[in-house]
């Protein structure tokens, strides 16, 4: 039998089938909250501190207090890890403006957030399966000028991610104003001449946590990286292209709009990459 799912809900942990919000919550009315995913290796989660300070940020961004200290956020994450046991999981993190009384978008002075966690059991990425490559077009990227803030509200992804798939590929690289932002829910890494280049963070793209590693594991492993805008023109000539999230880790971008990337296979940087990632997620799981 399958083990039972634990969530956490509002200082509780239960069954996921008993934990109900309101129907009057303004996460569910309005898409007024905020969200984290944050990848587990053994019992350690990737990063904490940088996605408790995203998570700060978003927040403060939406006008809604932490209502946890890090160290009171780090202590729950550790007992609900304890309590869906498992190797490679993901804590899911949302907090909404939670249920008022009278559907107004105005903010109102009552404070009862709405706190839900809950594990997800993702398992370890398969690394000959990833090097397989993925298939994108670009598409306009008409979302908000708020795109810094991991918000729930996730309803422009969704239709952005649903254009890709009825192009018939599995997702899209986002293009504004005649430039890269991001994937549907990924971040945009591009190689040429062995340089790898990402767009500067902005109110254009989330400022992703596997983004920042890969700068950082970049950097300290020789591999010379650049932070700027890509103009859409310089796609058709990228010797790679990558797709970077916590749940996707680094995934290569094989053909873009019915043309290949470069031989359409992952490259020689990706390669180097995926190896030294790997490298840094092992080196997690065995931390005690
Ligand atoms: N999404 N950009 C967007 C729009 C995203 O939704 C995500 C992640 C990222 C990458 O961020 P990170 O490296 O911190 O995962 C960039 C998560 C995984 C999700 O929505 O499930």
């Amino acid at each position: 039998m399958a083990a039972e799912k634990i969530v956490y809900l509002n200082g509780a942990y239960l069954p996921i089938e008993q934990a109900t919000v309101s129907v009057l919550d303004r996460g569910f009315l309005f898409g007024d909250g905020i969200y984290e995913v944050i990848p587990v290796f053994g019992i350690n989660p990737l990063r904490v501190d940088e996605h408790l300070q995203r998570l700060h940020n978003s927040l403060s961004r939406i006008s809604l207090d932490n209502p946890l200290t890090n160290a009171a956020w780090k202590q729950v994450f550790a007992e609900l890890l304890a309590k869906n046991p498992g190797n490679d999981r993901a804590i899911y993190l949302q907090i909404t403006r939670g249920p008022h009384q009278v559907r107004d978008l105005k903010i109102q002075l009552e404070k009862c957030p709405t706190i839900f966690m809950m594990v997800l059991q993702v398992g370890a990425v398969n690394i000959s399966e990833l090097e397989k490559g993925i298939e994108t077009v670009t598409i306009d990227d008409f979302r908000w000028h708020a795109c810094d803030i991991k918000s729930i509200s996730l309803v422009a992804n969704v239709m952005l991610r649903e254009q890709a798939t009825q192009s018939g590929v599995v997702d899209a690289v986002l293009v504004r104003d005649g430039y890269v932002t991001e994937g549907t829910a990924s971040n945009f890494f591009m190689v040429k001449n062995g340089v790898l280049i990402t767009p500067p963070t902005s109110r254009h793209l989330l400022p992703g946590i596997t983004r920042d590693l890969v700068i950082e594991l970049a950097q300290e492993n020789g591999i010379e990286c650049e932070i700027r805008p890509i103009a859409e023109s310089e796609l058709a000539a990228a010797d790679e292209i990558w797709l970077t999230s916590s749940t996707r880790e680094i995934a290569p971008v094989i053909r873009l709009n019915c043309r290949d990337v470069a031989d359409a296979k992952a490259g020689p940087v990706w390669k180097k990459m995926i190896n030294i990632y790997q490298q840094y997620k092992q080196v997690l799981r065995q931390a005690q």
